[in-house]
């Protein structure tokens, strides 16, 4: 994590940093030929030859020496400069005088009345979206507040037993679990990428409300967060990162899972993508169960559980703290997302028709068998005290709760939680954490020392 003294450092230094030589650095692109690229960086020395090549190009009489060569292209390119320069800026005043206040991503309308809270709406709201109070949903504001008050960073958690464990070969960890957690690292070093990329792509500028947005905003650099842990992990144990990083195109069940999220993205990652019919705001519907309810909300759940067992058993606690405290962020971000399509529900019941709610049962259902699969796959046999059989009871036991939250029938009538642990572990907040090596609730305001 960077301190404040890195800052000052790197401020000192970019300061210190003597001025960028702006003329020498932009003379190749127009010294040397038209093609070459306006970006490529070149020291002044780089810029003799081809400068003293294209002048002697055309000189049929004695040669110059070429020192003089250079030094008159260079005071040319000086002087072109200067009066660019000054253009430049008589292009920025003349532009400035002509700013419209109108045009923009989301409209700005001069002398519009305020934003008020009844103006606001989750989807197609013609409100101004940079106003974000009144607050209208104030769960979404609470939760990016809670978000922040449970910032967390990989660096922060003790790996050195986990790399102990991982390259011992005396038997501490078992062929099985040394499966489990290059699976898990497999599937959730680009499923976090997934996630954000949906976010941030896709759904972030359908969803027309400031502080839902802020959130969205808040979950991004999360996920941001999870995919560095996965990488830090990787990192730590000296893993195949290419192996890791392409189990999603080369290990069937990993890849069955990112392709069933992927083809909800499609559509509403085209940027011509608008919401604003029934069909249109029903298919962002289905991008939300999809990615909330189906993707974090069921398809990270056999790999976490996998993981947080191992670290009960005193196995990769390092590994398995990282993947406790993600598991924190994507309760809220699966809440946060039911607590959005139940919006989205109430301001607009005509799209929550019988035949949509039987495909998002069927939407759940699919992912649960998906997920179960990658029990299957991951779980040949028993380990860390459960098997495939167990998880996908509890897989079940999940599904239900995420059809109980849409406000939909649960399909596997009777099941049981066989982890009751797990609730234990997402329910934690202020305790310390479940492997007891620090105090799960990180306050970054504090750490700040001016
Ligand atoms: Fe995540
Ligand atoms: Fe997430």
């Amino acid at each position: 994590m960077i301190s404040w003294d890195e800052f000052d450092a790197d401020e000192n230094s970019a300061g210190k940093t003597p001025a960028a030589p702006a003329g020498v650095a932009q003379a190749p692109a127009r010294a040397a030929a038209p093609s070459a690229p306006a970006m490529a960086p070149a020291a002044p020395v780089a810029v003799a030859p081809a400068t003293a090549a294209a002048t002697l190009a055309g000189n049929t009489g004695p040669v110059a020496h070429p020192a003089a060569v250079i030094a008159g292209a260079l005071n040319q390119l000086r002087a072109e400069e200067a009066l660019d320069a000054e253009d430049v800026k008589a292009r920025a005043a003349a532009a400035l005088t002509k700013l419209d206040v109108a045009p923009g991503l989301e409209e700005l309308e001069m002398g519009a009345a305020r934003v008020q809270v009844d103006d606001k709406r989750m989807i197609n709201c013609r409100a101004d979206l940079n106003q974000l109070v009144p607050f209208k949903y104030e769960w979404a504001w609470q939760k990016y507040l809670d978000g922040c008050a449970n910032h967390w960073m990989p660096q922060e958690v003790n790996m050195t037993k986990d790399v102990s464990m991982w390259k011992s070969g005396d038997g501490q960890l078992s062929d099985d679990e040394r499966r489990i957690v290059m699976r898990s690292l497999g599937f959730f070093s680009t499923a976090d990428s997934l996630v954000a990329n949906n976010l941030v792509l896709a759904i972030y500028r359908l969803i027309t409300n400031p502080e839902c947005r802020q959130y969205i905003l808040r979950q991004s650099f999360e996920e941001a967060i999870h995919t560095h842990a996965y990488q830090y992990c990787i990192e730590s144990l000296g893993l195949d990162g290419g192996e890791v990083f392409n189990m999603y195109r080369e290990v069937q069940s990993v890849a069955r899972k990112a392709a069933w999220g992927l083809k909800y993205t499609q559509s509403l990652g085209d940027p011509t993508f608008t919401t604003g019919t029934t069909e249109t705001d029903q298919e962002l519907l289905r991008n939300l169960i999809a990615f909330y309810c189906v993707l974090e909300g069921i398809f990270f759940y056999c790999g976490f559980t996998q993981i947080l067992s191992m670290g009960r058993r005193n196995k990769m606690t390092g590994v398995a703290e990282q993947f406790q405290y993600i598991l924190r962020d994507e309760s809220m971000h699966v809440n946060f997302g039911i607590d959005v399509i139940n919006q989205i529900k109430i301001e607009n019941p005509h799209l929550w028709t019988a035949a949509f709610q039987q495909e998002a049962i069927q939407m759940i259902l699919e992912g649960t068998q998906l997920e179960i699969e990658y029990a299957r796959d991951t779980m040949p046999r028993g380990v860390l005290g459960m098997n495939a059989a167990m998880m996908e009871e509890y897989l079940q036991f999940i599904a239900n709760r995420r059809l109980a939250q849409l406000g939909l029938p649960e399909q596997f009538p009777g099941v049981k939680n066989p982890f009751p642990w797990m609730s234990e572990i997402m329910d934690l907040r202020k305790e310390k954490n479940f492997f007891e090596t620090r105090v799960t609730e990180y306050q970054t305001g504090g750490a700040l020392s001016w």
